[in-house]
Formats: structure tokens, C-alpha cells, sequence
């Protein structure tokens, strides 16, 4: 009996706290339940909603099989103009209305209640034969009249089958094919000091394997190939056109120029000898005391004559490959001394990779070297002005020295042979030296003369 008032107590105190905590939750409740939509009333009250537009479908004008959209909308401080394409094709079309949507999503959410703002979209297109298109979407976005964001999607669409082309399904999945783009486009950034930001990313790095997923912007035209880059620098974006006429042996057969329309794209100061055909064999990184003279023999067993870019360190142990490269016909080129990634040297290493290399091989054969050939095909204008010779590239890489199997050294020359080829293989591997009778014999057959570099010079522009 006594012990209930005691007991009482205590129970009275919990239920007071109990009732404060239930109040501060029913405020924290209310205070939630109210304040957010206020908060997102007043966001939706700030942000634009674009006006209607006045949408205009008409066939293109010149490719009637293409339909024109224009969406104009004349509003006071959200205006946009678009214009772009559609097909025909649902899943095309799905996404090119799709990069429509993206680019007014993006308009919204970077517009300015304080000044003008404009968006405007005009889609370029491009014939390829007779039944390709590219496509190229300019994507600007104004404040103020000035822009503040500028964007390019690239497309290829293959109006006969319906549907976008992929970089990888124009180059059939292969990727030596892949590796020989990315060399020439490397060839075509080292012309042009303008693309310098681009040699700073990452697939242009030393050594590097190509991805497909940096090839997924592109273009085709009667003249151009066309690769739009992303860059860690200014500019964000970079184009990289490659002619047509030097690469289009990668493609796919079906996107392949026919020889009428190749004649039309060469330069007037090309000299064609259409009796001829072409190739020059190139071997790099020797020469090796074993596998060197298998290959010498090989050569002279088909009478061929090629072109060896050694390295400075390799000569220095095996001067009598250097002389006997030369006694047998062929050319030898300066490929540096120790095989650096001359894009990441100092001046005075660049000078000194390639005056120690030529140097030794004058000792070793009484001869210069009669061009230059860039370790990794990694140059820029820089190193470009440190090195007297001319840097010589290739347009097929047969990655003898990554698969190291003659059978993929062979397919890969079969599938990619071309007139006035450049061919890339390594005097330091056993199965190039396997290689070498089957890919000559096969070049042969397909009717092309095997020529030195400098011969090759000689017919090119
Ligand atoms: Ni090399």
C-alpha cells in the first residue's frame, strides 16, 4: 500500500516526457509534412517550363526519303529553334528524338530567369553512296546572345537496312583493323599542330590497345571519314577526318568505295599506275641474332625487298644484320635506340634517341638511314621538329607481337591488303619469322610488287 504513491510518481514523470516526445515528433511531422511541398512549390515556380512549339514536318530537301522537322517556338525569354531528321526507321528515329529531349532537358536546367536564353538544334546531312547517310546534330545553347554550351552528336544510318551503322560494325568487329585506324589517326594529329590537346588522351598513349567505345562518334562522306574525339583539354571536342581513300579497305564490304568513285577522290597530283600494285613490308625493333636472318633469307627466297626500322642498342650487338640488311637490297630506318615513348621525352632525349642510333648505324654500314619510324607511332609537332627524317607510319598492323601466331599474321594481311599498304611486323619474334614464306607467297599471288619505303615514296602523294 505504501509503495504506490512511489510507484505513481515516477509512472506520472513518464508520461509528462512521453508526452513532450510525442509533441516534438508531431512538430518535426508537421514541420516536414508542410515546409517540403512549399519548398518544391517554390522550385517549380522558378524553373521554366518551355513553351509550345510549332512543329513543321517536310520531306529534306534533296534525300526525299528523309523527313525535316522544325520546332520553333517564338516565347520572350525561352525561345528555341530546332531542326533534325527523322527516317522512318522507329528504333533511329526513337533516338534521335531522344538526343532532342536531352538537349531541351539541359536548356531547363541551365535557363536564367535574368536574361534571354535561346536553344537551337540544325542536323547536317552527309550522302555516302547511294544508301547511307550521316547524320550531325549541332546542339547550341545561348544567355545573353552568348553561348555557353555547344555539343555535336554524330550519326551513320544505313537507310537500306533501316538502321544506325556502328564504328565496330563498319570495321566488322576487327580489331587489328581498329588498331590500323588509330594509327592513322595518330599520323594525321602529328600534320596538325591545331590537334595537340588530343595527344594528351588516353588511347593516344604509348602502347595502347584501342576501345570501340572511343570510336563511337563518327561520320562518312564521299571525301572523309570523320572521328570525333573527347579531349581532357580545350578544345572539349576534336574531329580527326581521315580521306576516305586510305582507310576505306577496313570497311565492311558493303561500305567500301567502288573503284569509279575512288578515281574521283584521288587528288589530281596522285600518279596511279593502275598496272601496279603496291605494298611496302616493314620490320621493326631488330635486328635479332636468330630471327633476323631467318627473315633475310625469306625475303630473298621471293626476290622481295623490305624496309627494317632497328633500334640503336639492337646494331651495336649485331652489326653485321645491320650490314648485311643492306648488302641484301633492303632499306634500313632509324626506330630510336631504346624504343621510348618519344611524346613523353625532353628535347635533348628525342635528339640524342636518334642521333646515337644514326650514328651507330654509319659505323656498322657506312650508310644513313633513309627515314624515321616513331616507337609506338607515338610523335607530335615537337618531336617532329627534333628528328631530320621523315616519319614513316603503317596502314596495316598485323599485331605479330601481341598474338604471336603466324596463322593471325596471315588472315590479318590477307583481310587487310591494300594498294600502296604500309605492313607492320617485329624481326623479334619466332612466329613472324614462321610467318613470313605464307604472307609473301599470298601477297604475291594477290599481284601486288613488295617495295621499300622510299620506292613507295615514290608513288605516293
Ligand atoms: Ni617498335
Amino acid at each position: 500500500m505504501e509503495r504506490k504513491p512511489v510507484s505513481e510518481m515516477p509512472k506520472f514523470y513518464a508520461s509528462f516526457i512521453a508526452a513532450i516526445g510525442v509533441f516534438i515528433i508531431l512538430c518535426i511531422v508537421l514541420y516536414t509534412a508542410f515546409s517540403k511541398p512549399t519548398a518544391e512549390l517554390s522550385k517549380t515556380a522558378a524553373s521554366p517550363v518551355l513553351p509550345e512549339a510549332t512543329v513543321t514536318e517536310a520531306a529534306y530537301p534533296d534525300f526525299p526519303a528523309l523527313t525535316n522537322v522544325t520546332e520553333v517556338a517564338n516565347d520572350a525569354q525561352f525561345p528555341y529553334t530546332l531542326q533534325y531528321i527523322l527516317t522512318g526507321s522507329e528504333l533511329t528515329d526513337a533516338l534521335l528524338k531522344d538526343d532532342i529531349e536531352q538537349f531541351k532537358k539541359q536548356y531547363i536546367e541551365r535557363a536564367s530567369n535574368d536574361t534571354t536564353n535561346n536553344l537551337t538544334v540544325e542536323t547536317h546531312v552527309t550522302p555516302y553512296m547511294n544508301d547511307y547517310y550521316s547524320f550531325t546534330l549541332h546542339k547550341r545553347i545561348l544567355q545573353a546572345d552568348a553561348q555557353i554550351s555547344s555539343e555535336l552528336k554524330h550519326y551513320f544510318y544505313d537507310a537500306q537496312a533501316q538502321k544506325l551503322v556502328t564504328f565496330k560494325q563498319l570495321l566488322e568487329h576487327d580489331e587489328a583493323r581498329l588498331a590500323t585506324v588509330l594509327a592513322s589517326v595518330r599520323q594525321f594529329v602529328q600534320k596538325n599542330a591545331q590537334l595537340a590537346t588530343l595527344t594528351s588522351a588516353p588511347f593516344m598513349a604509348n602502347n595502347y590497345t584501342p576501345k570501340w567505345e572511343h570510336f563511337s562518334q563518327f561520320t562518312l562522306s564521299k571525301h572523309y571519314l570523320t572521328l570525333s574525339f573527347v579531349t581532357n583539354g580545350t578544345p572539349a571536342i576534336v574531329d580527326v577526318a581521315l580521306p576516305v581513300r586510305m582507310v576505306h579497305h577496313l570497311f565492311a564490304e558493303a561500305y567500301r568505295l567502288p573503284a569509279a568513285q575512288m578515281e574521283n577522290v584521288i587528288p589530281a597530283d596522285y600518279v596511279v599506275d593502275h598496272s601496279k600494285k603496291r605494298v611496302a613490308i616493314t620490320f621493326d625493333d631488330g635486328p635479332h641474332e636468330t630471327v633476323t636472318p631467318q627473315i633475310l633469307d625469306t625475303l630473298k627466297k621471293y626476290n622481295v625487298k623490305a624496309t627494317f626500322y632497328v633500334l640503336g642498342q639492337r646494331v651495336v650487338n649485331n652489326p653485321y644484320l645491320a650490314r648485311r640488311i643492306l648488302d641484301e637490297g633492303h632499306e634500313i630506318g632509324n626506330h630510336t635506340w631504346s624504343h621510348p615513348d618519344l611524346v613523353k621525352q625532353k628535347d635533348e632525349i628525342i635528339s640524342d634517341e636518334y642521333n646515337r642510333t644514326t650514328d651507330i648505324i654509319v659505323q656498322a654500314t657506312g650508310a644513313l638511314p633513309s627515314s624515321f619510324r616513331a616507337p609506338y607511332g607515338s610523335i607530335n609537332a615537337r618531336v617532329a621538329s627534333l628528328v631530320p627524317l621523315k616519319n614513316v607510319l603503317w596502314s596495316i598492323d598485323t599485331l605479330d607481337w601481341k598474338h604471336r601466331d603466324p596463322e593471325q599474321t596471315l588472315q590479318i594481311v590477307n583481310n587487310l591488303l591494300h594498294n600502296n599498304a604500309i605492313i607492320l611486323m617485329h624481326d623479334i619474334h619466332q612466329p613472324t619469322a614462321d610467318a613470313l614464306d605464307s604472307v609473301l607467297a599470298s601477297i604475291q599471288a594477290a599481284g601486288y610488287e613488295m617495295v621499300t619505303i622510299s620506292e613507295l615514296n615514290a608513288y605516293l602523294p
